[in-house]
């Protein structure tokens, strides 16, 4: 984040960290510009934002006379995260300073040629490069300005950088380049802002211009101008923001985590809301005609995480509406393996963030071949859905909670919109079944309403109960499957504890020496009034692992008896369509790791050594 304008530049950015802690928080650190002071001011600190504001408060009040600055909450890349490897990062002189986002790939080279230089370089990182080249490229050429300093320097690196700069020199200004991690400018009355997230900003002002990739700003009270790597002066797009500080705010619950997890009806129905217009689904943003997505013949998804398991639901969607084979794809892999790509192949892919770097240069890949890529977004303009043919938003609002819930369930009904899109589109279906299918999403809402009011309670208590296993499992079949998956990757990423899903079928070739007396092992049932064969086949496998001495935490629709007595716990969903089912079964599965954390004493909304966006390779 940084600051130019009229406040104590140290309350705004440590306000703004305190917004952006949830994208990185192994260290931060402010610089805070004086008025004739030769150096830039830098406090930083290893742990968390706390330690910061400690060691600021320990300063004293030294610089809360400086109206500008600059602040970073970091995930560590390129060194360990202790506070000389935290930013912001400064030259020798100490008059420039410089925040990072990204990778800098060539920083060896830029760094050998310092040291060759006699420069000694105070961090391990790839960032501090920046701050000395900015600075020596100021002194080579003093009339330039800061910002042609800059945009020289920035033309010189290469990899993903997104960088705040401030000048000692300069207490009114601010300069800040773009490439591949986001920046949004924030416009206020007599005070200007940039930071990665609009949440940094947003108790000061609701009026903000997004950067675009290769882009330059140059920040004064007056205002913003933004330019690109060649100094020409770029378009921007100014934008309202609208959702308002109580969204950014965990209101009355322990943890964002908590709160983002109930509010999944909203989220739900926002997503859905408007994309049934005379009886058609209608995407937010498409720029492919209705010929090119009747040409499409065969669909990929690409996505990461918890995105890449809403994927995977996708894929029983769309085969089963639309009669196309797709394929699903963890994000990171997918370009490197030469896929079969070509103008009739759709490309999905799935980002919370539309930030993750994943799946960005996947989309970019697909895009080289000449496919079409569809983004499903949580995030108004980022790059995802700015460089894909068509976006779907889900309108979950902000996700702090490192873990993602609301937005895990609203990707997925975004991607049965996508599926009955496709579907009315290639004749698969007619509209009056789209629209049965469409309502029956909308449906879901209440249906997640109500497992939250009756399954959040015994979930809590059965994960006090099991917060000192040492591992859990968790089987699926078809559509509780990826369920499975998602469930598990929950509580590693929260409880730091050895989880793993498994489709229940494979259980008999390998998994099941792993069922040991007492192991908790969830199981996701289907309805048995889904296919029977299903439902049969998964009340066997409970046997055989309660055979075997696992406890059985058993999800399932509510009035299924069958299962009860093979169940040493049982949670009750209530009974919705199969394509719905996964919606309802995921939520214990939140609950359940979210309150395993607590109970074993972690941070909920910040689990260790993750960041919410992942704007690294
Ligand atoms: C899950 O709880 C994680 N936060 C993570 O797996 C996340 O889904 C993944 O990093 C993808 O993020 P994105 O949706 O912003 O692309």
């Amino acid at each position: 984040m940084g600051y130019v304008g009229w406040r104590p530049a140290r309350d705004v950015l440590l306000g703004g960290l305190r917004r952006l802690e949830y994208r990185g928080y192994d260290s931060a650190g402010i610089a805070t510009v004086t008025p004739d002071s030769p150096t830039v001011e830098v406090h930083r600190a290893a742990g968390p934002l706390d330690e910061l504001v400690r060691v600021t408060d320990a300063a004293g009040e030294g610089d809360t006379v400086a109206r500008a600055g600059m602040g970073h909450t970091r995930w560590a890349t390129h060194g360990a995260p202790t506070d000389r490897n935290a930013h912001p990062h400064r030259d020798a002189s100490g008059r420039v300073a410089v925040i990072h986002n990204g990778i800098i790939e060539n920083f060896a080279a830029l760094r050998a040629e310092l040291e060759d230089d006699g420069v000694e370089l105070a961090s391990d990182t790839d960032t501090e490069v920046a701050a000395h080249l900015v600075a020596r490229a100021l002194d080579a050429e003093p009339e330039a300005g800061f910002t042609a300093a800059v945009r020289h320097v920035v033309n010189r690196l290469e990899g993903a950088f997104t960088l705040v700069f401030t000048d000692a020199r300069r207490p009114d200004e601010i300069v800040a380049a773009r490439r591949s991690s986001p920046l949004v400018v924030g416009i206020g009355d007599g005070e200007t802002f940039v930071a990665s997230d609009v949440a940094a900003f947003i108790d000061h002002t609701r009026d903000a211009v997004e950067l675009g990739q290769d882009q330059i700003v140059t920040l004064t009270r007056e205002g913003a101008v933004v330019t690109d790597f060649h100094g020409d002066l770029a378009p921007t797009r100014p934008f309202h923001v609208d959702w308002d500080i109580a969204a950014a705010e965990k209101g009355g619950h322990d943890f964002f985590m908590q709160k983002e997890i109930e509010e999944q009806p909203a989220a739900l129905a926002d997503t859905l809301r408007g994309h049934l217009v005379d009886g058609r689904i209608v995407l937010d943003e498409q720029r492919l005609s209705d010929q090119e997505l009747r040409d499409i013949d065969k669909v990929f998804v690409v996505a990461c995480g918890t995105a890449y398991h809403a994927g995977l639901l996708a894929k029983y969607a769309i085969e089963h509406w639309c009669r196309i084979p797709v394929e699903v794809e963890v994000a990171s892999e997918f370009r490197y393996r030469d896929p079969v790509l070509d103008r009739s192949t759709l490309v999905v892919a799935i980002s919370q963030s539309g930030e993750t770097a994943d799946t960005l240069e996947a989309v970019r890949h697909a895009r080289e071949q000449k496919a079409r890529v569809l983004a499903i977004c949580n995030t108004n303009g980022a790059q995802i859905p700015r460089e894909s043919d068509a976006v779907l938003y889900t309108h979950a609002g902000p996700e702090v909670g490192v873990a993602a819930t609301k937005t895990f369930t609203s990707q997925v009904v975004a991607c049965y919109l996508v599926g009955l899109a496709l579907a009315q589109n290639r004749g698969t279906k007619y509209s009056d079944e789209v629209e049965r299918e469409y309502h029956a999403l909308v449906e879901s809402a209440d249906a997640v309403k109500e497992v939250l009011a009756s399954a959040v309670e015994p979930t809590r208590q059965l994960a006090r109960d099991l917060a000192g296993s040492k591992a859990v499992l968790f089987l699926g079949r078809h559509v509780g499957y990826p369920v499975a998956l998602e469930g598990a990757l929950k509580l590693k990423e929260l409880a730091y504890m050895h989880a793993e899903g498994f489709a229940a079928g494979e259980l008999k070739h390998g998994p099941i020496a792993l069922i040991e007396q007492d192991l908790p092992v969830v199981v996701v049932m289907p309805s048995p009034k889904g296919r029977a064969t299903l439902h049969a086949k998964l009340l066997s496998n409970i046997r055989e692992i309660q055979a075997r001495g696992a406890r059985t935490i058993v999800i399932a629709e509510e009035g299924d008896e069958t299962v009860r007595p093979f169940a040493s716990v049982l949670i009750e969903t209530p009974a919705v369509p199969t394509l719905i089912q996964p919606l309802v079964a995921s939520v214990p599965l939140q609950v359940f790791s979210a309150e395993v954390a607590r109970a074993r004493g972690y941070d909920v909304d910040k689990p260790r050594n993750l960041a919410k966006s992942v704007t690294v390779e």
